[in-house]
This record gives structure tokens, sequence and C-alpha cells, in this order.
């Protein structure tokens, strides 16, 4: 019994060392039984996901700021503060360009010339003859390179909401969208063919025929079909107050065209600027046709094979300048007439889509009432026969009243017509 505690006391005196199995016992002392295969499958996780971080490579932010308690307002602010506002102005000349000490000439408007170096930010690859820079206000060092200017009514001009129109909602007018189609879609989605032929693929379509016949739906509904961007510019936009502002603007316009990876610019109402040319006894020209001369030589100017388009609308196709017409610069002509009995019923079916009507009404004879007729009266028709069952107080339109609008709007407002005056023209 006594030489155990003294066995201890010994035993605490001079202990044994620990052996191995020991300490492997000791190393799992207090862990669960899986421990060491999670704590291995943790980081082999975490490995894992540092490589497809550093395979994605750096990503921002949703919103591309730090995290709230990162920000430091108040040294932004002050930052901000310090910070001066830069001057515009424009690189006229690289003095010993490509090499270590190469110089900038560069014109501040109404201040100087001036020759200056670049500030610390700037490259020399990112500064070039004519760009436009921002210098700084005391050394006048160039501190950044700058986009070219663009005339903001110009910047306005892109269409970035969808029409909501589509290919479906134009009724008839097949062989005008085939057309159409051809000459916008087919050289965006598959210029190899025509780099294969050998051949330009067309610049331009200009597209005519009398009032309410279509021309500016279909346009919009390939501003709908279209991922390119597309610019829509209105004849009259660009007749200016000042002598150049018109020319000036078709320049600008087209700059930011080629800027885009594909475009297509829509004139509507040419006839505004495309004008042809006239002598008008006092020997100058004037600033309407000066802005048509730019458009003829922008449409001269780029690559056809490079993405642009320009569709042009009209209902005067005869007085429009032959140099704006001649082939090489709008090659194809469409030619928007009164729809056919057919395209009628169509137009009819579209207008009447969203309308409660009565179940079966016979378009086919509400379109042969309807002759020589546009795509405009047809949804007028269908305007008026909403009208008269909103005074007779129903909720359905009966065929009766599509007889009553026929009556009113075809008969009725035959002299209001302008149809049969632009055929004549067109
Ligand atoms: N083929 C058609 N299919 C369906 N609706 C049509 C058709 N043609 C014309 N319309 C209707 O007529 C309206 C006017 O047409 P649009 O604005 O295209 O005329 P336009 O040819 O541009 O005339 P303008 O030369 O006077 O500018 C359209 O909003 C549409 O509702
Ligand atoms: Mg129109």
């Amino acid at each position: 019994m006594a030489p155990e505690p003294e066995d201890e006391i010994k035993d605490e005196k001079n202990p044994r060392p620990l052996d191995e199995d020991d300490i492997a016992l000791l190393k799992t002392y207090g862990l669960g039984p899986y421990s060491t295969s999670i704590k291995k499958a943790e980081k082999e996780i975490k490995d894992m996901a540092k490589k497809v971080n550093d395979l994605c490579g750096i990503k921002e932010s949703d919103t591309g700021l730090a995290a709230p308690s990162q920000w430091d307002l108040v040294s932004d602010k002050q930052m901000m503060q310090e910070e001066q506002p830069l001057q515009v102005a424009r690189c006229t000349k690289i003095i010993n360009p490509n090499s270590e000490d190469s110089k900038y000439v560069i014109n501040v408007k109404q201040i100087a010339k001036f020759v200056v170096g670049l500030g610390d930010k700037v490259s020399p690859t990112d500064i070039e003859e004519g760009m436009r820079v921002g210098v700084d206000r005391n050394k006048y060092q160039i501190q950044i390179p700058l986009p070219p200017k663009i005339d903001p009514s110009v910047t306005m001009m892109t269409v970035e909401e969808k029409p909501d129109v589509t290919y479906n909602d134009v009724g008839g007018c097949k062989e005008q969208i085939e057309k159409m189609r051809e000459v916008v879609e087919l050289p965006m989605l598959h210029p190899e063919k025509f780099v294969k032929l050998g051949i330009d693929p067309p610049k331009g379509v200009l597209c005519y025929g009398p009032p309410g016949t279509g021309k500016t739906l279909l346009a919009r509904a390939v501003a709908n079909r279209t991922d390119a961007c597309f610019i829509r510019v209105i004849g009259s936009e660009l007749v200016q107050k000042y002598v150049g502002e018109g020319a000036r603007m078709v320049r600008e316009l087209f700059q930011m065209a080629r800027s885009k990876k594909a475009c297509i610019v829509f004139f509507d109402e040419v006839d505004a600027i495309g004008g042809a040319r006239f002598d008008d006894g006092v020997g100058g020209d004037n600033e309407v046709q000066r802005t048509m001369l730019e458009i003829v030589n922008q449409l001269d100017g780029f690559d056809a094979r490079g993405n642009i388009k320009v569709l042009m609308a009209t209902n005067r196709p005869d007085t429009l300048d032959p140099a704006l017409l001649r082939p090489g610069r709008l090659d194809r002509k469409v030619e928007f007439g009164l729809p056919d009995l057919e395209s009628r019923t169509q137009i009819f079916k579209i207008h009447t889509r969203t309308m409660n009507c009565e179940r079966d009404i016979r378009f086919e004879l509400l379109s042969r009432l309807c002759p020589n007729s546009t795509g405009a009266d047809i949804r007028s028709v269908c305007t008026e026969a909403g009208m008269f069952a909103i005074r007779a107080r129903r909720k359905t339109v009966t065929e009766k009243d599509f007889l009553d609008a026929v009556n009113k709007v075809i008969k009725g407002y035959q002299k209001f017509s302008a149809t049969p005056k632009y055929m004549v023209y067109n």
C-alpha cells in the first residue's frame, strides 16, 4: 500500500518521457472522431475557392463601391476640394514623339498656346495629335485625354428604349419588310457572304410612299428587332439657325455612329433637308443645302462594310436631290404603296387585336369597302368604330359600328385625303 504514493512522488520528481503513442493520444485529446477529416476538407475547399477567384480575376462589387465601413467621407471631401477643375484644351502638335523628352503643343481656347509635358497619370500612348485633352490650371500639364466632342442634341437622338412595334404589327408590306431586312440585317449578321462574293453591301434604303402607309412604322419595327444602336433623326431637327451648324450636327452624328459597333441611322421626313439644289438668284447657297451636302459627303465617307446603315423616309422622292439618291449612296429604294385587299384585311386584324369586338366580324368585307385607303385610314376606322360603341354605351364593338365608321372615315373624309395627290409624286 505504502509504496504506491511513494512511487508517484518519485515519478513526479523524475517523470517518464512520453513516447510517441502518448503524444498521438494527447494530440487527439478533446477532438471529435471526424474533426481531422473535416479540417482537411475545409482546407481543400478554401484552396479551391481561392483558385476559382484567381481564375475569375478581380471582381467589382455590384455598385462598384467599397463596403460602407471602409468609406472615408471626410478625406474624400477634402481631396475633392483640393482638386481643381481641369480646363479643356486641344493638343495641336507633338514635338519629338516617341522619345523621352516629347513635348506637347496645346491650344487653350481664348488664352494661348503652350508647350507642356504630361501629367503623372497619362501615358504618352494615350495622347494623339488633334485630341481634346484636360489640362490643369497651374502648369497646363495634360492630365486626361478626352473623347471627341459631340453635340448633346445629337446624343439625344439615340433611341435607347426599344419601341414596342414588331414586324407582326405591320400589315401587308411583306415585300418591303423583306427588302429592308436584306439590307439592314444580312450585312450585319453575315458580313462574310459579301466579302466572299466581293461586293459591297448596300449602304442605305430610301422608303417612299404616300402618308400613312407605314414607313415610320416599319423603321420602328426594325429598331425594335436590331441590337445595333438606332439613331433617329427628324429632317427638320437638322435645320439650324446658324450657318454651318446643321452640317456640323450631321458630322457629329456620323462620328457618333462610327464609334458604335453597329449602327442604323434613320432620317425621317428627309425632304426637309434633302431638297434638290436650286439657284436662288442671289448666288449664295443656303444652310439647308449645305446640311444635305454634308450628308452626301458622310455617305461617301464611310466604309460600306463598316456597320452603319442609313434609312430615309419621305413622301416626295421627286423633290430629293439626285445626288443623294444615286446608287452608291442610297442603293435601295423601297416603295410603300397602298395596301391591297389582303393587306388591308391584315391591318384591320392588327388594329382590332386589342379591341373588344364581336366575334365574327367580316374584315374581308370591310376591307373591300375601303379601296385606296392607307394603313392610317384603317386605323382611324377602327378608332371611330370604337367611338360609335362608346356613344351607344356598349362594351363591345359590332360590325355595324365598323360599317358606320367606314362611311364616316372613308367616304366622309375623302376630301381631306391627300393620298391621290401624293400618288402622283410617288
Ligand atoms: N402596314 C400597316 N400595318 C399596320 N398599321 C399601319 C400600316 N401602315 C400604317 N399603319 C398605321 O398608320 C399609322 C401611321 O403610319 P406611319 O407613321 O408609318 O406613316 P408614314 O408612312 O410614316 O407617313 P408619313 O409619310 O406621313 O410620315 C401607324 O401608326 C399605324 O398605326
Ligand atoms: Mg412617317
